[in-house]
């Protein structure tokens, strides 16, 4: 059987971290970005390893640069000419006042997230075109990390976050809408409160306020969210394209 490959964003911690060592587990090659955290994520990669990954490279990866994700995109060629998961989880979320945002602010938050988003997911097209052509039938899937402040607007996070979030469910949409004649499935996950370095930055005061409002009554683990990432990017999951899958604690019921 043909080694999946992934490619996962922001994979030096939280959320990315644990999709890097979960889909290792389950035998895929796995290329791991950074961006500040260089050490991180070569620990990252030794646990991915140990998992038992076919193949384990990481790379620097600035988001709001395209010539960064140009020449990312460059390395997996040379080395994998192929790619069957992309996953767009690396991101940033400034806790920010709608009234504090500089135009500064608003752009390196759209930038990172939502072009980066956009830009590279459409640079690993032909990444992913070859797989098929490599592998008749393969399942290739990209999966957009989104949030609930995408769906239901800043409720902790920035507005230029939320915008951000809501960007990419757009993205998520049209490339799915787009793909689907290829069997290239796009989905997005809007995770909750998570643990992480992002939510790291909370106060403890704005920490407790926030958990109070999450009716399962804490916050999510990044395996939690790496959980549903690993089946969205299953080929089980070969019927799913353009959805939006909640992993919030039930922070967002309809
Ligand atoms: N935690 C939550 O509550 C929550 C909720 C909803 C959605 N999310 C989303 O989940 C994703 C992962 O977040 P997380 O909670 O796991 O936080 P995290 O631990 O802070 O991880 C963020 C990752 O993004 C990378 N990153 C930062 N700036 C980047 C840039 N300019 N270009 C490329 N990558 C960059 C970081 O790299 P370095 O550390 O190496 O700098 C890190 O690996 C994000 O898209 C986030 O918006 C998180």
């Amino acid at each position: 059987m043909a080694v999946r490959r992934v490619l996962i964003t922001g994979s030096s911690s939280g959320i990315g971290a644990a999709t890097a060592i979960l889909l290792a587990k389950q035998g895929y090659a796995v290329w791991i970005t950074y961006t500040s955290g260089k050490a991180a994520a070569h620990e990252v990669a030794a646990q991915c390893r140990a998992a038992g990954a076919a193949k384990v490279h990481v790379s620097p990866l600035d988001l709001r640069s395209p010539t960064a994700i140009d020449a990312l995109v460059a390395d997996v060629t040379e080395s994998w000419g192929e790619l069957h998961v992309l996953v767009n989880n690396g991101g940033v979320c400034p806790y920010q006042g709608y009234d504090e945002i500089s135009i500064d602010d608003w752009d390196a938050v759209m930038e990172t997230n939502g072009r980066g988003t956009f830009l590279l997911s459409r640079a690993c097209l032909p990444l992913l075109r070859a797989a098929e052509a490599n592998t008749p039938g393969i399942d290739r899937v990209i999966i957009n990390l989104s949030s609930v402040a995408g769906q239901v607007g800043a409720i902790t996070t920035g507005m230029h976050y939320a915008a951000s979030k809501g960007a990419i469910l757009a993205i998520t949409r049209s490339f799915a809408r787009i793909l689907a004649s290829e069997h290239i499935r796009v989905n997005a996950v809007t995770p909750g409160p998570i643990t992480s370095a992002i939510t790291d930055n909370l106060s403890e005061a704005a920490r407790t306020s926030l958990e109070q409002t999450i009716p399962l009554g804490h916050f999510g683990e990044p395996e939690d969210v790496a959980w549903v990432i690993s089946g969205l990017a299953s080929p089980q999951a070969r019927f799913v394209t353009g959805v939006t899958y909640d992993v919030n604690g039930g922070t967002r019921i309809d």
